[in-house]
């Protein structure tokens, strides 16, 4: 992933221990020897260096999707079979798995709420930062056991802000995720902590793949449908573009594993419109999903084996 700035740092180091190898008795080691060890490394350091620090190929993919509905339509044309036992017994959460042109797709949703209303639960997705971040670290932490995933997708469906483009059915790909939802003034640092802001993986050629259909954009993250002023507020000092329930906190689960993330991101509502939230995201809900059904199959073909500074 980095090989310009591991390459030469380790090759004068490499240069070093080689004159120490050739002259054990003269330490330091003399001019010459360094001479000779630098000759050395010149022609063997290169080759040897660049093919260790060969970047990694994109074959383990994830694809973190709050709601079941919006899953279905790309687990069955990928033909992905759902995986009892993935997660633990107690976790809610689904996993579908299969193979695709060579990478290994796996496919997690937030499963369904048991927990709350009456009787062994509401039945609803569950949705929201807290489910979508526990499924997304799960699944990481399995993956682990099979050399790890390499990249997570965490696509849905979001509000998108009029006043910075957004229309209805518009498709965002991430550039960043933050928080609007989780006040702590104690502080600065707990301040920086509660947006959480963090930049995802960059997608140019990706976004020209989907082009003219996809936008680049910041997604911000809370746990209501709806939007209070203070909200509002803090959306637009988070510079969204789109705000959903989930990105922000799937994200924190793939920076803790290290694992490169991005949203793909589909416009039901807009936030700063005139029409009440949730009339306009029933209304749009089908709409999204199949453009969302046409835009993920897009995303696999783009991020399969490619290196992750060729998304
Ligand atoms: N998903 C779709 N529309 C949304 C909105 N306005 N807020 C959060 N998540 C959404």
């Amino acid at each position: 992933m980095y090989p310009s700035v591991c390459v030469y740092p380790s090759a004068l180091l490499y240069s070093y221990c080689s004159a120490v190898i050739l002259s054990p008795t003269t330490m330091p080691p003399s001019p010459r020897h360094l001479l000779v060890a630098a000759i050395i490394a010149a022609f063997t350091a290169r080759p040897l260096f660049a093919a260790l620090a060969m970047p990694k190929k994109i074959e383990n993919v994830v694809f973190s999707i709050a709601m079941e509905d919006e899953a279905r339509p790309f687990v069955q044309s990928l033909g992905l079979a759902p995986q009892a036992g993935f997660f633990p017994k107690a976790a809610p959460f689904v996993a579908y798995r299969g193979k695709y042109k060579g990478c290994t797709v796996t496919v997690v949703t937030s499963g369904k709420d048991s927990v709350y209303g009456e009787k062994d639960g509401t039945g609803v997705d569950n949705v929201g930062t807290v489910p979508a971040a526990l499924a997304a670290f799960l699944a990481m932490e399995k993956l682990g056991g099979e050399g790890g995933a390499d990249l997570l997708v965490n696509a849905g469906t979001c509000g998108g802000f009029g006043k910075m483009g957004a229309g209805i059915g518009d498709v965002y790909l991430t550039t960043a995720s933050a928080n609007h939802d989780r006040r702590i003034p104690l502080g600065p640092a707990f301040e920086a902590y509660g947006t959480g802001s963090v930049p995802t993986t960059p997608v140019p050629g990706l976004l020209e793949a989907l082009s003219p259909a996809a936008k680049p954009g910041v997604c911000t993250t809370g746990n209501s449908l709806d939007a209070t002023p203070t909200d509002l507020e803090q959306m637009a000092a988070n510079g969204a573009h789109v705000k959903d329930m989930e990105a922000a906190s799937v994200g924190w689960a793939c920076e803790l594993h290290g694992v490169p993330h991005f949203g793909v991101k589909v416009v039901t509502d807009i936030v700063d419109g005139d029409r009440p939230t949730q009339e306009e995201f029933l209304e749009n809900l089908g709409t999204a999903a199949s453009t969302l059904q046409d835009a993920l199959p897009k995303v696999i073909d783009h991020v399969c084996g490619k290196g992750h500074d060729e998304l």
